[in-house]
């Protein structure tokens, strides 16, 4: 057998009915919404990627400088025979831990995106062929159960993709990653932090336009999926910063009035000129903020560890 697994936890037909159950709500209710997690085909995971180069986009450089300096303090705290991550897209800065955490038996890594997972799978098994892979292909906040493999147990959650959460499905999401946690296991979790909104409203709005192409490719998605007629060159890319909820949004603004036809659901939805569908948030924390929210979820901060200009976090929690 091959030590990569790739299992789908919900059938394909199920992802599509997800979809279809997220446009129809999204687009009939005011203001539109869409949420995230369907910017992640094969090409809003590479897009993804490029804009972790974007000389704007710090939170990936942050993230790595801190996993390079804390990587083996992190692998002797957890003790980890097998290392979940949930969305976890390339892999890429998981190097640091894989590369701490030389006698780990298994690697479990979690995302929606197929191509992504397959991409990072195979370039491991190459440098770590002792290493068993099971990569599943699941939603993280729908129910998630982990394969049968060692313990103790790290799930790591990086980049700050729990800002992509609303804050309800933030508690929600990290009761349900509270009770995969067996004694001993731990949750490593990146949060991008609350800075100054020129940083961050750049960080979402990079002048190669790469953002604008990522958030326009869920419009892609919508049209290929459920034979929607969405022209990405009818609607302007936005990024804003809410100083009061303390997130980005980024959001999707027709240049124009306009109607699209989404004939697998039966639907046609008017877009009023300037009207916006809202697309991402991505919070922004501070630490008693991410105490609190954990410690709701009956997890405990035992490490905090910031970069050298206080961007990003990443932190160590354990069940209470
Ligand atoms: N962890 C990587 C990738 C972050 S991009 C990094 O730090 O660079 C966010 C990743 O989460 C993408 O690969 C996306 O496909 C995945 N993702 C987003 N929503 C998801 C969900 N609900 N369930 C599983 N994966 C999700
Ligand atoms: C995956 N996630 C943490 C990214 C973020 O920064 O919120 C997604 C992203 N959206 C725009 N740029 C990057």
């Amino acid at each position: 057998m091959s030590p990569i697994q790739l299992t789908r936890t919900l059938p394909a037909d199920a992802t599509d009915a997800a979809l279809r159950a997220d446009v129809l709500h999204g687009l009939a209710r005011h203001p539109k919404t869409l949420p995230p997690k369907w910017f992640y085909d094969a090409r809003g995971s590479e897009l993804f990627e490029e804009i972790t180069r974007l000389p704007e986009y710090y939170p990936t450089r942050a993230e790595r400088e801190i996993l390079v300096a804390r990587a083996s303090g992190i692998a002797a705290a957890s003790g980890a025979q097998t290392l979940v991550e949930l969305g976890s897209g390339s892999s890429e800065k998981t190097r640091y831990l894989l590369d701490a955490l030389p006698a780990l038996h298994s690697y479990v890594p979690v995302d929606v995106s197929e191509s992504a997972l397959r991409g990072a799978a195979e370039t491991l098994l190459a440098e770590r062929p002792d290493l068993s892979i099971h990569a599943l292909i699941a939603d993280f906040t729908d129910g998630l159960t982990l394969p049968d493999t060692p313990g103790p147990r790290l799930v790591a959650f990086l980049g700050g993709t729990i800002g992509n959460l609303l804050p309800d499905e933030r508690a929600v999401f990290l009761k349900s990653v509270r009770s995969l946690l067996s004694p001993g296991d731990a949750l490593l979790l990146g949060t991008d932090l609350v800075k100054d909104e020129e940083t961050l409203v750049a960080a979402y709005d990079d002048a190669a336009g790469v953002t604008a192409a990522f958030n326009k490719n869920v419009l892609t998605v919508v049209d290929r999926e459920l034979g929607a007629d969405f022209d990405p060159a009818d609607f302007d890319h936005v990024a804003l910063w809410d100083p009061k909820r303390e997130w980005i949004e980024m959001r999707l603004r027709a240049r124009r009035a306009l109607t699209v036809k989404i004939p697998e659901l039966d639907l046609v939805v008017p877009f009023t000129a300037g009207e916006e569908l809202r697309t991402e948030i991505s919070a922004k924390f501070r630490k008693e903020g991410i105490r609190g929210e954990l410690a709701s979820a009956g997890l405990t901060l035992t490490q905090w560890w910031t970069d050298s200009a206080d961007r990003f976090a990443v932190s160590l929690a354990t069940a209470v």
